[in-house]
């Protein structure tokens, strides 16, 4: 047990698996987990897949899985071979939202002093690409998890909601704001205050998810479209992702101002370079990362 405190310095007060309990696996790092599941996946086993797993409370996000998501998260962007993340749920449910059982009992002082919600966000801090591969529900904070990553991918049972309202709150890790960004402000307002549901398939119409595939195939088309990603320039994918991510926090000018910048940047790489020499040459690009 002390060991594995060393290996996970940064969960404190996580509950630590029983040693030998089949349902939990080793990360590669030789941490433990107790509500995700972590794997390396894709052909070159550079896709870090992984998987809320706390299915009988319908992957609520209590305090211990954020924890040890910010862990999974962490180690997959410190992993050298990893190149694109892929997070998914279960077929019940991506996550029915925070835990409203802790959440009960709080209070507004201890939500403003304490460091409630403070550890949500570090899917917006990755480098690396990640998608959202969603199955079932993907409520209230499951949903606004959902959007904190770069692509999502809906099966087509998944359902969309931010319910907060039922619950006399609202959404507090970006749901007014996320969801008003991609889906627009009517459907967005109906559903924050109604709480009503949207299918996958309106979430596609909407433009909240990019693609709907079957239930069973959901998983491995994200990590096919984590793999397609992967063959690109890692430095380059960053620079990317970073300046489409600038859309949501900059005027047009001032993006288009910071794209110009990044694209010329990536004229101080080899693999743009590269990238060039390939098509001139006819042949497939060979990035180095560099
Ligand atoms: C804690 C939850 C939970 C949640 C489900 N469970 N959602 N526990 N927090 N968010 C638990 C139930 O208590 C139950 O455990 C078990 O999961 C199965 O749930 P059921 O309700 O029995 O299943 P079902 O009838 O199929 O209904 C599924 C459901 C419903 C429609 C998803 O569970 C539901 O409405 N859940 C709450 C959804 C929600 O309001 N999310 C927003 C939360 S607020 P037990 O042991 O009791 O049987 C939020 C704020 C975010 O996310 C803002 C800051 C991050």
């Amino acid at each position: 047990m002390a060991a594995l405190r060393v290996l996970l310095p940064r969960a404190r007060g996580l509950v630590l698996p029983r040693l030998g309990c089949a349902a939990r696996r080793p990360f590669a790092s030789g941490a433990h987990f107790e509500y995700i599941i972590t794997e390396k996946k894709g052909k070159d086993s550079n896709v870090g897949l992984i998987q809320l797993n706390r299915p009988k409370a319908l992957n609520a996000l209590c305090d211990g899985l954020l924890m040890e998501l910010n862990q999974a998260l962490e180690n997959f962007e410190k992993d050298p071979a990893v190149k694109a993340i892929v997070l998914t749920g279960g077929e019940k449910a991506f996550a029915a939202g925070a835990d409203i059982k802790e959440m009960q009992n709080r209070t507004f002082q201890n939500c403003y002093t304490g460091q409630f919600l403070s550890n949500w966000d570090k899917v917006c801090q990755v480098k690396k690409p990640i998608i959202a591969a969603v199955n079932g529900f993907a409520l209230g904070g499951g949903c606004e998890l959902a959007m904190m990553c770069d692509i999502i991918y809906a099966g087509e049972k998944a359902q969309f909601a931010q319910p907060e309202i039922l619950l006399g709150t609202i959404p507090g890790m970006g749901g007014t704001q996320r969801l008003t960004r991609a889906v627009g402000k009517s459907l967005a307002m109906e559903m924050v205050l109604t709480g009503d549901r949207i299918s996958a398939q309106e979430a596609k119409e909407a433009g909240l998810v990019s693609k709907v595939f079957p239930v069973e195939k959901l998983v491995e088309e994200a990590i096919h479209c984590a793999e397609k990603i992967a063959r690109n320039s890692k430095f380059i994918t960053a620079v990317a992702k970073e300046s489409v991510n600038a859309a949501f926090e900059m005027t047009l000018a001032e993006g288009n101002k910071l794209e110009k910048k990044l694209f010329y940047l990536t004229f101080a790489t080899e693999d743009r370079r590269e990238g060039m020499t390939a098509f001139v040459e006819k042949r497939k690009a060979n990035f180095k990362d560099q």
